[in-house]
């Protein structure tokens, strides 16, 4: 489908009524978006009892060295959209955290976990959080021993394996609730799906420009991101967006850390922007507090283009749109449902 430059020329009312048949065509033509809906997957009846225990074992702080936080005190399922709503992650004692906790709503789409990619599936994610200092700061043979002497949790295990609590099992049900973590049903999900009221003439606007500027070649698919890597700053010579931004912190090298190539230099996964609006502050370090600041940033160092204000309050309304629901609740409302 070809692109329209909306901002500028086409205003008023003949550009409201050219915006129109847009809006149908695009609604027709769904199937050349970069961006495609979540489809909701109901649990099935027999692996309820291993999301049910993963859901409590998320919770649960056996798993924490110091038996002080559970997975769910740095991801908020209930209020912050899956993160903790902090620049940087509090960590455990004597081991701060050194980047931006990440939302884990749709992590199951994203193609490698971790701001740099370093685990390749949930379960090895899980692995990494038990023994790093800054998250659980444990081993195994504690955590093991506790969930094992806890007569509650040996049903579950029992109702839900057969078998008494293991490394493998443990990473298997918290995987298997994360993997339930998705938001169908947003407001632009409902408008790919062809209900073109779903999203107002504005966020419309929005996703064009979002398409036209080019932001969609990097966030794109389900997750509106999750499913490549690249650098933080391609425009300019390396390095110019940390020199430029005194707030960014350039000791993070992303995936360079993992790899050793100096070509991997502030690579990161591209992050997904599903209910990106309510999860400030945005980049892996938090340096930025505002949807606004985010999207100006982007076009220049992304994109080498200087977004205009108008432009960028129209894509941050499309962002908006990417806020969905789970578990039936509309995440924007999650929080006032105790
Ligand atoms: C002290 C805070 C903290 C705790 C506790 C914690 N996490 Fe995290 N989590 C983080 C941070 C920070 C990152 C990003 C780290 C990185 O990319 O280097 C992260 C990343 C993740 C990711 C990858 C998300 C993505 O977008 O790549 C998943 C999945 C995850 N955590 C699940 C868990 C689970 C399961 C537990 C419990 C076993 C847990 N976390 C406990 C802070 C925490
Ligand atoms: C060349 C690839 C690329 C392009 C093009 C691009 N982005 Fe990004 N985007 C990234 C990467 C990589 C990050 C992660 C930066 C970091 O935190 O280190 C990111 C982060 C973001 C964030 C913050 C998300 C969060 O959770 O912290 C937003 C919002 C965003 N981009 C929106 C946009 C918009 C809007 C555009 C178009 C104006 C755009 N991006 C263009 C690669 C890109």
């Amino acid at each position: 489908m070809r692109l329209f430059r909306l901002h500028g020329s086409v205003r008023g009312s003949f550009g409201t009524a050219v915006l129109f048949l847009i809006a149908s065509a695009c609604a027709a033509s769904q199937l050349s978006e970069p961006i495609s809906p979540i489809v909701a997957e109901p649990i099935s009846p027999a692996d309820m009892p291993i999301v049910e225990l993963g859901e409590k074992l998320f919770n649960s702080t056996l798993l924490s060295g110091n038996m002080d936080q559970s997975c769910a005190s740095c991801h908020d399922m209930k209020h912050l959209g899956g993160s903790d709503g902090r620049p940087k992650s509090i960590g455990t004692p004597g081991h701060p955290g050194r980047r931006r906790t990440p939302s884990i709503f749709n992590v199951s789409n994203n193609f490698v976990q971790l701001w740099d990619g370093r685990a390749a599936t949930l379960e090895d994610q899980i692995e990494s959080a038990i023994y790093d200092k800054s998250v659980m700061n444990s081993d195994w043979k504690t955590v093991l021993e506790r969930l094992n002497t806890d007569p509650a949790l040996r049903a579950l295990f029992d109702s839900a394996y057969g078998a008494e609590a293991n490394a493998e099992n443990v990473k298997d049900s918290i995987a298997a609730y994360e993997r339930t973590l998705t938001t169908p049903g947003s407001r632009f999900d409902r408008y790919l799906e062809g209900d073109d009221t779903a999203i107002t003439l504005d966020e419309l606007r929005g996703y064009q420009l979002f398409k036209q500027y080019g932001c969609a070649s990097c966030h794109q698919g389900v997750n509106v991101g999750g499913n490549m890597f690249q650098p933080l700053g391609i425009i300019g010579e390396p390095g110019a967006y940390f020199r430029e931004n005194p707030g960014a912190t350039s000791l993070d090298q992303g995936r360079f850390e993992v790899t050793g190539d100096v070509a991997d230099k502030f690579v990161f996964r591209v992050p997904s922007l599903r209910n990106v609006a309510l999860r400030p502050p945005y980049f892996n370090d938090g340096s930025v507090p505002t949807l606004d600041l985010a999207v100006q940033l982007m076009g220049r160092y992304q994109l080498g283009r200087s977004l205009d204000d108008n432009d960028v309050k129209l894509i941050v309304k499309f962002l908006g749109t990417l806020t969905g629901s789970h578990r039936g609740v509309p995440l924007d409302e999650s929080g006032k449902h105790p």
